[in-house]
C-alpha cells in the first residue's frame, strides 16, 4: 500500500507484515546515525548527491551540499542525501550517453523507494541534469535542481582558456604544427582549472539553463560560476526552496509542461546552446507525455534570435554571461531571497 500520505521517515515503509513494527525498526536504525527523535519526526529533504572521483565538474559538491543542507535545516526540515550514479564525460567509455538513462533510472527509482518529502538534485556534468530531471519526472515527486555551475576560464598568454571549445581548437593547432608538443603540454594544465562544468555554452550549461527555463531550479542561478560564492548562496536557498515545496507541494508534472517546454526551446535557440539538448529535452518531456516535433522546434527556431554570442558558437565564456545578464539591478542575496519568497 501507498504511504504517499504519510511524511518524512513514515514513507514508503519497508514490507515487514506490521506497518507500526516497520515504523519503529526504520527509526531505530536512523537513531544509530545519531539523529534525535525531533530530528527524525520532520519532513524530510532528499538530495541526490553525485560526487565522484571520475567527475572533475563535481569536485566542489561536498562544499554545495553544506549549503544546501543549511538551507533546509534553517527552513525546518532534515536533509539526508544518497549517492546515484556520477557520469564524468570524458571519464567514461565508450561515451557518457550510453550511460544517461541508467542514472535516470537509478535517481528515480532512489526518489521513489526512499522516504523523502522532496528531493534537491545535485548535477552538472553533461548527462547528469537530463538523468535527474528525467528520474524526478518520472518519480513525480516534488523536486527542484541545483546545478554545478560552470567552470572559471584561465589564461595561455594573452589568450583566454576554457574547456571546452579550446581543448579542439589547440589540438588542431598542434595537430597541424603550428603548437609544439611542450606548448600542448601547457595548455593541457590550463584548459580546466576551477571545479565546476565546462567554461562555455555546451551541453553542460545549456541544460542548466533549461532547468531554470522549465521552472526546475531557481531563478538567475543556472550561469553562477562553480566557485563564486553566490553558488553556495544559491545552494542555501534551494535548499529552503525544497522544503517549500513540501509545504506547498508542486510536483514535476506540474511543472514541465508544454508552455514550459516550448519556454525551455525558446531558450534554447536563443542561447544557440547545444544541439544535445534537443535530444535530453525530448526524453525528459517525453517522460511526461509531451511530444517535441521537429516541425514544433523549427517553427519556434524561426521565430527566435540567437542573443548571446558564447562559446562555441561566438565569443564568449559563461562568466562573462553571468557578468553581463545576472545581477543587474540587485545584490544576489537580495534577488535569491526574493525569488525564494514567491
Ligand atoms: Fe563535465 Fe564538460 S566535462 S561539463
Amino acid at each position: 500500500m501507498s504511504d504517499d500520505r504519510e511524511q518524512g521517515l513514515a514513507r514508503g515503509l519497508t514490507n515487514y507484515g506490521d506497518r507500526d513494527f516497520s515504523l519503529y525498526l526504520r527509526r531505530s536504525f536512523a537513531s544509530s546515525m545519531g539523529y534525535s527523535r525531533e530530528a527524525l519526526s520532520k519532513p524530510i529533504v532528499g538530495v541526490a548527491y553525485t560526487p565522484s572521483g571520475f567527475n572533475n565538474c563535481h569536485r566542489h559538491f561536498p562544499e554545495l551540499l553544506d549549503a544546501v543542507k543549511r538551507g533546509v535545516l534553517a527552513a525546518g526540515a532534515l536533509p539526508l542525501e544518497f549517492p546515484t550514479i556520477s557520469l564524468g564525460e570524458v571519464f567514461l567509455n565508450p561515451t557518457s550517453l550510453k550511460f544517461r538513462n541508467l542514472m535516470s533510472m537509478d535517481s528515480e527509482e532512489m526518489i521513489r523507494a526512499q522516504p523523502m518529502d522532496a528531493v534537491v538534485l545535485m548535477g552538472g556534468c553533461d548527462k547528469t541534469v537530463p538523468a535527474q530531471l528525467m528520474g524526478a519526472a518520472s518519480a513525480d515527486l516534488p523536486a527542484i535542481q541545483l546545478v554545478a555551475g560552470p567552470m572559471m576560464t584561465s589564461r595561455h598568454g594573452d589568450e583566454r582558456l576554457g574547456a571546452c571549445t579550446d581543448c579542439r581548437r589547440f589540438w588542431g593547432k598542434y595537430r597541424a604544427g603550428d603548437i609544439d608538443s611542450h606548448e600542448i603540454g601547457a595548455i593541457e594544465g590550463r584548459l580546466a582549472t576551477t571545479a565546476g562544468t565546462c567554461a562555455v555554452m555546451g551541453t553542460a550549461s545549456t541544460m542548466a539553463c533549461i532547468a531554470e527555463a522549465l521552472g526546475m531550479s531557481l531563478p538567475g542561478t543556472a550561469a553562477i560560476p562553480a566557485v563564486h560564492a553566490d553558488r553556495l548562496r544559491a545552494a542555501e536557498a534551494t535548499g529552503e526552496a525544497a522544503v517549500r515545496l513540501i509545504a506547498n507541494p508542486i510536483q514535476p508534472s506540474q511543472v514541465i509542461t508544454r508552455n514550459s517546454v516550448e519556454n525551455a526551446l525558446r531558450v534554447l535557440l536563443a542561447l544557440g546552446g547545444s544541439t544535445n539538448a534537443i535530444i535530453h529535452l525530448t526524453a525528459i518531456a517525453g517522460r511526461l507525455g509531451i511530444d517535441i516535433p521537429l516541425t514544433w522546434l523549427n517553427e519556434l527556431s524561426d521565430t527566435t534570435p540567437v542573443l548571446v554570442n558564447l562559446k562555441p558558437v561566438g565569443q564568449h565564456y559563461m562568466e562573462d554571461f553571468f557578468a553581463s545578464t545576472i545581477w543587474k539591478t540587485s545584490s544576489p542575496p537580495a534577488a535569491l531571497a526574493r525569488c525564494c519568497a514567491n
